[in-house]
């Protein structure tokens, strides 16, 4: 198996871990005095987000040099110093990077907006009219009007698939693709073990399509793994593709585009589950989730640093999502919702560790969310997605640990108050605390890499058990697991002659028998052991 299939992910958002210089924004040199934490919590490779000099409109994601670090997180030297801190720990890095568009402070849109005739026009979509590509949608609904912008400068219009300060690179443009492949060249030198590549359905536009997912894209993605496994062999590519699971698929080629696709899919299902106290979402899902190439992996996640995306579901289901959590409509974005994974679930440590564990067990390789494993809360007074971007909380000192500067100097402040504020929601109080949310996370992640069988085995519901627990097999041909939920606040008693004889994979101590309750919101792994395999 490939590392990346069995791996524990965990997304770090550079700004907002730990503050190394007391400016009060997070730094290379932060994270590298807490990546402890992230070696006693199991993580076997962080994603981090952009660090790439930015005007940040787009927090990092509206680039305005490849080829640097933003001066508010160190050195280029800072950032190999990690690299490298972050392998002698065993852990891999993969890093963002934002193929679609860049800043338009970028050079080479500053050059190519000076005039029609600008040498650098061509990196970039420009047109007369704006009705062109009317059939493509618009993503940040709640800010952009068009997916055209009109450059008063230069007098025409440019494509911009997200904000309008971002325009999108001209991939027909063979320059901007060998841009790219430089791109990748410079940061695979740092020893970086792959990229999260951003916002890869939108490339290429063509007429009368809704330029998302085309042919000429996937060309690209080949053209771009090929050069990765020719010169830096063993880099992942994991794609951020927003799509149905259809549409997903050609992601993986046959085994020669991604090795990853997050699978958006799935995420709002597994909380319309849980609202709804009935595992059906998940089942018709997976059930259209097509078998992947051997060697490939889904990356699963139940947040991250954008809003809780509901683009991949249904009007009904997202109004219904919409209506349950988020009732105030400050908690909703675009399609989605600005919320933590703690305040969506009130802060129930039950309900928190059951999404945890049906992540653990369900298919893919799961990627944790910073700060979520505290049960962190978010700020909707601050816009935009940044109220799901507050200081990592540390302790219960000032800032919640995170930075030293005057809280006026933050770039933005941490989360207080009495639900989820830093005094007593922090990463010391619970490792003090046995038995704490953080520490149970932590054994559900370390069981979870010990068990390969989690991360590719062949997925079998018991469907014949009520539809409000979620009870399904994970089986290869060594090892087998049954994973037990209960989506609901009361207890239950399942009648299970198929646990017979097998252990439980949390608590050794604890005895399996075939009638077995699980409590309100409760979750258990049971594994064959091994000796059972061999006899
Ligand atoms: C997806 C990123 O996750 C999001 O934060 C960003 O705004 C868009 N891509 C545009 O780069």
């Amino acid at each position: 198996m490939n590392w990346y299939e069995n791996a524990i992910f965990y997304e770090l958002y550079p700004r907002a871990f730990a503050d190394g210089n007391g400016d009060g924004y997070g730094d290379f040199a932060g994270i590298r005095s807490r990546l402890d934490y992230l070696e006693w919590l199991g993580v076997d490779c962080i994603w981090m987000t952009p660090v790439y000099p930015s005007p940040l409109r787009d927090d990092g994601y509206d680039v305005s040099s490849y080829y640097g670090i933003d001066p508010m997180y160190g050195l280029m030297e800072d950032f190999q110093l990690t690299v490298d801190e972050i392998h002698r720990r065993g852990m891999r890095i993969i890093v963002d990077l934002v193929v679609n568009h860049t800043s338009d402070l970028h050079p080479w849109f500053v050059e190519a907006r000076r005039s029609k005739d600008s040498p650098m026009r061509d990196y970039y979509v420009w047109t007369n009219d704006p009705e062109k590509y009317s059939e493509a949608r618009i993503i940040f609904i709640d800010t952009e009007e068009s997916n055209w912008a009109y450059d008063e400068h230069s007098g025409e219009y440019y494509w911009h698939r997200f904000y309008s300060n971002q325009p999108d690179l001209n991939y027909d443009n063979p320059q901007v693709r060998a841009e790219m492949m430089k791109i990748l060249d410079f940061w695979l030198r740092m020893g970086i073990d792959g990229f999260r590549v951003d916002a890869v359905p939108y490339l290429f536009e063509r007429d009368g399509t809704n330029c998302e997912n085309l042919p000429e894209t996937h060309e690209f993605i080949r053209e771009m793994r090929r050069y990765v496994d020719e010169h830096y062999p063993g880099t992942l590519l994991l794609a951020e593709a927003n799509q149905w699971p259809g549409d997903l698929l050609p992601y993986f080629g046959d085994g020669d585009e991604f090795q990853m696709c997050f699978h958006f899919p799935v995420m709002p299902r597994l909380y319309m589950a849980l609202a709804q106290k009935d595992r059906q979402s998940v089942v018709d899902i997976l059930a259209k989730t097509p078998p992947i190439p051997a060697g490939c992996q889904w990356a699963t996640f139940l947040r991250n640093h954008d809003e809780l995306t509901l683009e991949m579901v249904t009007d009904e289901d997202r109004q219904f999502m919409w209506d349950y959590y988020a009732p105030e409509s400050r908690q909703r974005l675009n399609l989605g919702i600005r919320r933590r994974l703690a305040p969506l679930m009130d802060g129930d440590r039950r309900r928190i560790e059951l999404m945890y564990s049906l992540l653990l067990t369900l298919p893919g390789a799961p990627v944790l969310y910073y700060g979520d494993e505290i049960g962190m809360g978010d700020n909707v007074a601050l816009d935009d997605r940044n109220g799901v971007r507050t200081p990592m909380q540390w302790n219960d000192s000032a800032n919640g640990g995170f930075s030293t500067a005057p809280l006026e100097n933050l770039y933005n402040p941490p989360v207080s108050g009495p639900d989820y504020g830093y005094t007593h929601t922090n990463v010391l109080a619970q490792e003090v605390t046995p038995g704490s949310m953080l520490h149970v996370i932590r054994h559900m992640v370390r069981t979870r890499r010990e068990i390969p069988v989690l991360a590719r085995g062949k997925l079998t519901w018991l469907d014949h058990l009520p539809q409000h627990v979620m009870c399904f097999w994970r089986e290869n041909g060594g090892q087998r697991v049954l994973a037990l939920h209960n989506l609901t606040d009361e207890s239950i008693t399942l009648e299970l002659p198929e646990a017979d004889g097998l252990h439980d994979a949390l608590n050794e101590d604890s005895s399996v028998e075939t009638e077995i309750t699980l409590p309100p919101y409760g979750f258990r792994w049971l594994i064959e052991p091994t000796e059972a395999k061999s006899a």
